[in-house]
């Protein structure tokens, strides 16, 4: 059972990329199964700091084949960019290293254009999506107009495609947005020319997936975002469009239902949020400043994709559970605990109240609504002063903050296998 899946349990940003770079070590292939450039992995090996929107934060490793699959959408430019910045380190992206499968559907700069003003028309109701046209581009392809990144092999048939596309949204954009028209020929001209490039690293990948399943080799499936980010059981309607939960790798990557050996949620010390949409536990003023940071950090609280300052909140175990049922998490990875460090006092929050009814896990699909009528309720653990930075050892952590992390794994049932305690690669507590 060779597939290791990692997901987000919170609204994505927990630091999914570090746990993946750290885990590929031992992974032969590093695969993304949905999504597309809203993601942002940031990966710190020793003085360099990598930012990954679309390649695989695992390829940083360079014994990894990256796999980009039938369940992402794929915008060209950002893929040819982040080509040529790892390149500058030395990190070559070949078609023999990373495979994009034919049915990943292709961004183009319309949809960009196009997610900017259906999100701006929505006024004060707005998602706050990053602009990077996922949720436009996933509707070509629910509407069964999308442009596969398979066309690219048959040149002609491609063309009129595209060509098609850019009058539709150039239509669209002009006629219902009245936003000024485009250069469709140029449009066209460019999108063509950029998508030659990634020619060489099409092809089907389902088969080749189960050929290294049965080779014995180890996958590593790294998902994009958060849970309460996903299309069907996240925090509706202020989510992504694909699916972010671990079920999505079987059709996201075109294989077949197989066992999987664990299913890692990768979880902050603390919870945070960008974009719109109810937190439950959402903190302003001087406490949110402290846990976000000034920003003069790369980890500081600020997006990876955006720049945008996060949304920061104390830990939600009501929401954790939530992830935990949907994904099937089988262990956790603690994120930041370090900068919990300095508080006398840590609220976390244990179960709900709404409307005379308690609970500790949701019972509704995440429905934005219900979740906005919630009111957290907390138990308060005590601080530590200690810096945690060099930590290494499970007995090098101060007792209350192991009875932080004690308390997690009491109220959701699982062990929090691994804690980072800084964003260097090895600044890490591993629990066996
Ligand atoms: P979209 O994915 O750009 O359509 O944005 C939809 C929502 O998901 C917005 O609230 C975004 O801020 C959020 N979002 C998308 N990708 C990420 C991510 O990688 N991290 C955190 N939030 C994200």
């Amino acid at each position: 059972m060779p597939i290791d899946i990692v997901v987000g349990a919170h609204w994505g940003d927990e630091g999914k990329g570090r746990v993946v770079d750290l885990l590929s070590e031992n992974s032969d292939l590093v695969a993304r199964f949905n999504g597309g450039d809203n993601a942002g992995h940031t990966v710190t090996v020793g003085e360099k700091i990598f930012k990954l929107h679309v390649v695989p934060s695992g390829m940083i490793h360079p014994h990894t084949i990256g796999v980009l699959g039938s369940g992402m959408v794929l915008n060209p430019h950002t893929l040819l960019e982040e080509m040529a910045m790892l390149k500058e380190s030395a990190i070559e992206i070949t078609p023999e290293r990373l495979w994009i499968s034919d049915a990943a559907h292709l961004i183009t700069p319309a949809h960009r254009l196009l997610d900017r003003a259906q999100d701006a028309a929505l006024g004060k109701e707005q998602i706050g999506t990053t602009g990077r046209g996922i949720g436009p581009t996933y509707v070509d392809k629910a509407a069964r107009c999308g442009l596969r990144a398979g066309e690219i092999l048959d040149p002609e048939y491609f063309a009129e495609r595209v060509q098609a596309h850019f009058a539709r949204l150039d239509h669209l954009l002009s006629g219902w947005y009245r936003e000024n028209g485009m250069d469709v020929e140029a449009q066209v001209w460019d999108f063509l020319e950029m998508t030659n490039a990634i020619r060489p690293f099409i092809r089907r990948i389902g088969p080749l997936v189960q050929n290294a399943l049965s080779e014995r080799k180890t996958i590593l499936a790294e998902g994009a975002q958060g849970t309460l980010l996903d299309l069907e059981q996240g925090t509706y309607p202020f989510v992504t469009s694909s699916c972010t939960t671990a079920a999505g790798i079987f059709s996201g990557l075109g294989l077949g239902v197989q066992p999987v050996r664990s299913v890692l949620g990768v979880t902050k010390a603390f919870h945070t949020r960008v974009g719109s949409g109810p937190f439950p536990t959402e903190l302003d003023g001087e406490m949110a400043d402290f846990l976000r940071g000034s920003g003069a950090n790369p980890w500081d609280e600020y997006g990876t994709t955006t720049g945008r300052p996060r949304r920061v909140g104390w830990l939600d175990l009501v929401l954790l559970n939530y992830a935990r049922e949907v994904n099937g998490l089988t262990e956790l990875f603690l994120t930041k605990l370090d900068v919990l460090s300095g508080l006398s006092a840590i609220p976390v929050c244990v179960a709900y109240q709404t409307g005379g009814r308690t609970f500790r896990s949701l019972d509704f699909s995440g429905d934005a609504r219900q979740l906005a009528k919630c009111t957290p309720m907390y138990e308060t653990l005590p601080g530590w002063q200690e810096d945690l930075r060099a930590c290494r050892k499970w007995a090098d952590l101060p007792a209350n903050a192991r009875a932080y992390v004690d308390f997690i794994e009491d109220h959701t049932g699982l062990m929090v296998k691994n804690i980072s305690v800084s964003p260097e690669r090895l600044a890490l507590i591993a629990r066996g």
